[in-house]
C-alpha cells in the first residue's frame, strides 16, 4: 500500500515499542492497545510522521509481532520496523543501530505517549539543530513531593520548584546518544536516555512539554487518553 506521509525531515525517530504493558493489564502488547479504535503505535508513528522535521522512524516492535507491526504501520508511513529487547534501554539500542548515516539528530519517543503532538517533536528537534547536544521536554510537578522512609513516614518535603516531571520526545545529537548508549553499563536498563546522557557529562537541555504527551501506563491513563482524543477529533 502507498505509504500516506512522504517524510522528508533531516530526524530519525526511534520509536521504543516492545514493552509488555503489564501495568495496564492483562492483553496484547501496550503498543498494540486501541485508543480511539486504532492501536496505540498508529497515533504514535502517524504523530511524527505529520512533523515536518521528521524523515525516519524507526520502531523496535515486541519480537513476535515485528511483521503484524510493519503491516500496520504501513498504510501511516514507510517505518523500519527491528525486534525489541528484553528492557527499553535494549529496544532503544536496537532501533538506533538501524538509523541511517545521513541523520545526525535523532528522537527517541516512547509508542506509550501515543498522542503526543508534533509541535512537541519540532521543538525538541529545533533545540537539538540549534546546537543542544540533549534535550528532553518537561513540565513543571504540580503535586507535593514526600520523601518517605521505608514504612512509609515521612522524611520531608522536597522543594518542588527545582523538579520537573520528563517527558518523550528526547532529542539528541546521534553521535551524543551512540556515546551514552556505548558507556551504559547498568544491568537492568535505564528507562530514560537522557540519564545515560547525563552519566557521560553532556549537559541536557529542557524545553516545555505538553500535557497531551502524557504516558499510557495504567488504566486511568488509557481513559483520559480517549477523552483527549475525543476532543481532538471533536475540533
Ligand atoms: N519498551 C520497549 N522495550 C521494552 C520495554 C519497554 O520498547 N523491553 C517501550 C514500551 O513499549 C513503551 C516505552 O518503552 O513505549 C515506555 O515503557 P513503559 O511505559 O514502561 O511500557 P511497558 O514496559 O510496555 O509497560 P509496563 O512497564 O507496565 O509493562
Ligand atoms: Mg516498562
Amino acid at each position: 500500500m502507498t505509504a500516506q506521509y512522504r517524510m522528508r525531515g533531516d530526524v530519525a525517530v526511534l520509536v521504543p515499542a516492545a514493552g509488555l504493558g503489564l501495568r495496564l493489564g492483562p492483553g496484547a502488547p501496550k503498543a498494540l492497545r486501541l485508543l480511539g479504535g486504532e492501536p496505540l503505535l498508529v497515533h504514535a508513528v502517524r504523530g511524527l510522521a505529520v512533523a515536518p522535521s521528521v524523515g525516519c522512524i524507526v520502531v523496535a516492535a515486541p519480537p513476535d509481532a515485528v511483521d503484524q507491526v510493519h503491516a500496520l504501520l504501513d498504510p501511516v508511513a514507510p517505518v523500519v520496523v527491528v525486534p525489541g529487547g528484553q528492557t527499553r534501554e535494549q529496544s532503544v539500542a536496537a532501533a538506533l543501530a538501524r538509523v541511517p548515516d545521513r541523520f545526525e539528530i535523532v528522537l527517541v519517543h516512547d509508542a506509550a505517549r501515543a498522542l503526543a503532538p508534533s509541535d512537541l517533536v519540532e521543538r525538541v528537534a529545533a533545540t537539538v539543530r540549534a546546537g543542544a547536544r540533549a534535550v528532553i521536554p518537561v513540565l513543571p510537578v504540580v503535586d507535593t513531593i514526600k520523601e518517605v522512609d521505608p514504612d512509609g513516614v515521612v522524611i520531608g518535603t522536597v522543594d518542588r520548584s527545582v523538579l520537573r516531571a520528563v517527558q518523550t520526545p528526547q532529542g539528541f545529537r546521534r553521535s551524543t546518544l551512540v556515546a551514552a548508549h556505548a558507556a551504559s553499563t547498568d544491568p537492568t536498563g535505564a528507562t530514560d536516555d537522557a540519564g545515560l546522557v547525563e552519566k557521560i557529562g553532556v549537559p541536557v537541555a529542557t524545553v516545555p512539554g505538553d500535557e497531551a504527551a502524557l504516558k499510557i501506563t495504567r488504566p486511568f491513563d488509557l481513559a483520559v487518553a480517549e477523552l483527549l482524543l475525543r476532543r481532538t477529533l471533536a475540533g
